[in-house]
């Protein structure tokens, strides 16, 4: 483990003084490279690369060794920029757990961890905080428990529930995480949440008021071309680039021009 990125500790000021944070996903080492290169804040090896890199059906069956593994792969291609990972589904049950695990991908090459819960998991927060592993919490829609609720659906849209996003806020936030990323959350609570908390809040799917925005990068660029979620608008199109280099170099091959 390597001392804390600047870029970590400047995350509140960013707040402060109204900079948007931009995150991307990244998996490995050349897309890594190149985020780095056009200057986003941080990446995220997310568990989402279950689905986009190794066509599970959501993020359920992603393992500590996938994300391990993919870490080290973004390590090497992004030495400045803040390297944030997912501790995948089982990993963090416990305290104890969410520690051991999330030292291995501190190892591994990551700055900081992310965990889906709120108030549920500030015994797991506190603990990684505790310990000097910086994390941030993931609620609203949190894909590891798609099964348990049987598809992905919007927070907040009753007054109970935004109640209950606010203080999950509340409890992240006091119990020690330095961030908070807010998925498929009613715009106005996403507001609501980003003004009662002094950490900064990352948003998907959530509206423009959070303080930074994520995205699965394959969503941004149209590398998973099968599915692309509501909130996402592809910029480029690398899924059919990839189809038609692919049948220039097929015909190519089978009738060489030269
Ligand atoms: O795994 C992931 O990529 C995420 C995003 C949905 C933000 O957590």
């Amino acid at each position: 483990m390597g001392p804390m990125k600047p870029a970590l500790a400047s995350l509140c000021a960013m707040k402060s003084r109204g900079e948007k944070i931009a995150m991307l996903t990244a998996y490995d080492f050349p897309t890594a490279r190149l985020l780095e290169e056009a200057g986003i804040d941080i990446l995220l090896v997310g568990d989402s690369l279950g689905m986009v890199v190794l066509g599970y059906p959501d993020t359920t069956q992603v393992t500590m060794e996938e994300m391990l593994h993919h870490t080290r792969a973004v390590a090497r291609g992004a030495a400045e920029t803040l390297i944030l990972a997912d501790l995948p589904i089982h990993s963090y049950d416990t305290p104890e757990q969410a520690v051991s695990n999330a030292r291995r991908l501190l190892e591994a090459g990551a700055d900081a961890v992310k965990l889906e819960g709120g108030a549920s998991h500030t015994p797991q927060i506190r603990a990684l905080a505790e310990a000097g592993l910086p994390v941030m919490a993931h609620i609203g829609m949190m894909p590891q428990s798609v099964r348990i609720e049987g598809g992905y659906r919007v927070k907040g849209k009753t007054p109970e529930q935004a109640k209950q996003l606010v203080a999950d806020a509340q409890a992240v936030e006091a119990a020690g995480a330095f961030g908070l990323l807010l998925e498929l959350v009613v715009p106005e609570v996403a507001a609501e949440i980003t003004r009662a908390i002094s950490i900064p809040t990352i948003g998907i799917g959530s509206g423009v008021q959070c303080d930074g925005q994520v995205l699965v990068l394959h969503d941004l660029i149209g590398l998973f071309p099968w599915f692309t979620p509501k909130f996402a608008t592809p910029t480029a199109h690398l899924g059919e680039e990839i189809r038609a280099a692919a049948r220039a170099y097929l015909r190519e091959t089978k009738s060489p021009s030269a």
